[in-house]
C-alpha cells in the first residue's frame, strides 16, 4: 500500500502566505520531479486551489466534506493544471468542523486509502478541529511567520504538538512576506534574520532562506479573468521564483531523506491495536464456562458457542458464560413469577419475555436492605440499557431452588450464603452471542455493571 508524505501549511495567523505556499509549492515539486504525485488538499472554504487548477469548466469529481463522509480518495481527486492533483474544496465546512471530535480522524482516512507521492493541506487561519486534524497527520508542518505576532502565535502549534504526544520535529518555519527593501544595523539585516533568531531562540526550526514580499506576486491573484497565476509561470523574474526553487528543493529532501512516514507508524499502530483488541476478545472467550450454569449442557465446545440465550458475569468479572435461553426464562417464571407449568418455546409469554429482554440488563441477588440478616432472600431485577433499574422483585429463597441453585452457588460464599456478589445477565443475539465480549459491547456492560453496583449498595 502506498504511504504518501503529508505535508500540512498552518498559522493562525491570516494573510501570512499559506495559500500562496501551499499551491506553489505543489507546481514547484511538480517542476522539479514531474514523476512524483503532489495532490493538494483545501480546508478553508475559498476556492484558491480550484480556480488555480482546475482545468477548463470540467465538473468536480467530488469535494473534501465527501471524503470526511468515506469517500475514497480516487473516486475525488481531480487531474489539474502542471499535473497536480486535488480535491475540490467545500463552500460550508462549518457542520464538519463539530463532527470532527478527534484529531486522528484524517489520519485514519489517510492511513486506509492508497495515496503515493506528497500531500499538501493548506488550512484556515484557526486551529480548529480541521487544522488540528490536518497537524496531526502531517510528516512536515510548514508554518509561515511574517512578523512577531505570527512568530508569537506559534506557541499553540507546539502547544498542540506536545498535547497530542506529536514530534516537534514536524513543525518548520518560513518567514514569508518579507521586505528586503527594510535594512537593520546590528547583527541581524533583515527582518527574516530577526524573526529566525527569536525563533532559534526559541527552540523552533527554520527552513533555509525565507519568501520575500512582492508586488508581482502580490498582482497574481488580481485579473480580470479571476484566475490566480503561478509563480512559476507568471513570476519568474521575481527573486520569490528563486526562493520557492529553493523551498522546493528542501522540502523534496526532507521527503527522500525520511524513513518513517507518518501514516506508516499510524498503520502499524493501527494494526497493533488490533491484534490486542483481538488478543482481549480470545482471552475473555477463553474464560468463559464451557457449560450452561443452569442445566449442565456444554454451550462452548473448542471455541464454538452453541445456540445460547443469555450472557452472564459475576460483578466482581471472575466468572463469566452463556445460558441456554429457555433454562434462563424457565427458572425466572418459576420462581420469580410462579409459573408453574413447562412454558414451550413458542408460547406468548416467554415470547413477552424475550421481547423484553433486549435492551435490559438483569441482576440476581441478595437485595441490599436484607444483607447481614439471617433470613436470606433473593432479588431479581431489571435494568435499562444505561443500567438504570427499571423493577425488581424479591422472593425468599427457593426450598428446592433446582437449576437456579446452580447458578446461585456462583455467587454464594463457602458457607452458601448470598453476599455481597451478584450475577449481571444479558440477552445475546444467538447468532452472535460472542458479540457481546467485543471490547466495545464489553466495556459497555462493565459501565453499566459499575452503575449497577451502586444502586445495589445498602443505604
Ligand atoms: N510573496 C508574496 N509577495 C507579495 N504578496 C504576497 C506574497 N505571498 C502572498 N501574498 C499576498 O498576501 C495575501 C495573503 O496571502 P495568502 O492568501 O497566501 O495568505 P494566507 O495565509 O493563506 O491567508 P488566510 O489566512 O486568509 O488564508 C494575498 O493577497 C497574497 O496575494
Ligand atoms: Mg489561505
Amino acid at each position: 500500500m502506498a504511504t504518501p508524505y503529508i505535508i500540512t501549511i498552518s498559522s493562525e495567523k491570516g494573510g501570512v502566505g499559506k495559500t500562496t505556499v501551499a499551491t506553489n509549492l505543489a507546481i514547484y515539486l511538480k517542476a522539479l520531479q514531474e514523476d512524483l504525485p503532489v495532490t493538494l488538499f483545501s480546508f478553508d472554504n475559498h476556492f484558491s486551489v480550484d480556480k488555480m487548477f482546475r482545468i477548463g469548466k470540467s465538473q468536480p469529481a467530488g469535494n473534501i466534506a465527501e471524503f470526511f463522509a468515506g469517500r475514497p480518495l480516487r473516486e475525488l481527486i481531480e487531474l489539474g493544471q502542471f499535473g497536480v492533483q486535488f480535491i475540490s474544496s467545500h463552500r460550508d465546512l462549518a457542520p464538519l468542523r463539530h463532527s470532527l471530535q478527534s484529531p486522528d480522524i484524517l489520519t485514519r482516512l489517510l492511513a486506509a486509502n492508497d495515496l503515493p507521492g506528497v500531500i499538501i493541506i493548506d488550512t484556515r487561519p484557526d486551529l480548529d478541529p480541521l487544522t488540528g486534524n490536518a497537524l496531526y497527520a502531517a510528516d512536515r508542518v510548514i508554518v509561515p511567520v511574517k512578523d512577531m505576532p505570527s512568530l508569537e502565535n506559534c506557541r499553540n502549534l507546539y502547544a498542540f504538538f506536545d498535547q497530542h504526544g506529536l514530534s516537534r520535529k514536524a513543525l518548520q518555519l518560513l518567514p514569508c512576506l518579507i521586505d528586503s527593501r527594510v535594512r537593520f544595523e546590528g547583527p541581524f539585516k533583515d527582518s527574516s534574520q530577526l524573526l529566525k533568531a527569536y525563533a532559534i531562540n526559541r527552540g523552533y526550526r527554520c527552513f533555509n532562506g525565507h519568501i520575500s514580499k512582492s508586488p508581482k506576486v502580490d498582482s497574481l491573484n488580481t485579473n480580470p479573468e479571476g484566475k490566480i497565476y503561478p509563480i512559476l509561470t507568471h513570476g519568474r523574474g521575481t527573486e520569490v521564483h528563486a526562493q520557492f526553487t529553493q523551498l522546493a528543493q528542501q522540502v523534496l529532501d526532507d521527503f527522500r531523506m525520511e524513513r518513517n512516514f507518518r501514516l506508516d507508524t499510524v498503520r502499524l499502530e493501527t494494526g497493533r491495536q488490533e491484534v490486542s483488541r483481538a488478543g482481549a476478545l480470545a482471552l475473555r472467550k477463553a474464560q468463559l464456562r464451557t457449560d450452561c450454569a443452569l442445566c449442565g449442557r456444554t454451550v462452548i465446545d473448542s471455541g464454538e458457542i452453541a445456540e445460547v440465550g443469555y450472557y452472564w458475569e459475576v460483578n466482581d468479572g471472575t466468572a463469566a458464560g452463556m445460558l441456554d435461553e429457555g433454562c434462563f426464562s424457565a427458572s425466572i417464571f418459576q420462581h420469580f413469577f410462579r409459573s408453574s407449568r413447562e412454558l414451550p418455546a413458542d408460547d406468548p409469554l416467554r415470547e413477552l419475555f424475550r421481547e423484553s429482554t433486549q435492551r435490559s440488563y438483569f441482576a440476581l441477588c441478595q437485595p441490599p436492605e436484607t444483607r447481614g440478616h439471617f433470613r436470606q432472600q433473593l432479588a431479581f431485577y431489571r435494568f435499562d440499557d444505561e443500567g438504570l433499574m427499571l423493577s425488581r422483585k424479591v422472593i425468599d429463597p427457593p426450598a428446592s431452588p433446582g437449576q437456579l441453585g446452580r447458578l446461585l452457588e456462583l455467587i454464594q460464599d463457602d458457607g452458601r450464603r448470598l453476599g455481597e456478589k451478584f450475577l449481571i445477565l444479558r440477552r445475546v443475539d444467538s447468532d452472535f452471542a460472542d458479540a457481546i465480549l467485543l471490547e466495545e459491547n464489553h466495556l459497555r456492560l462493565r459501565q453499566a455493571t459499575e452503575r449497577i453496583t451502586q444502586q445495589l449498595r445498602p443505604r
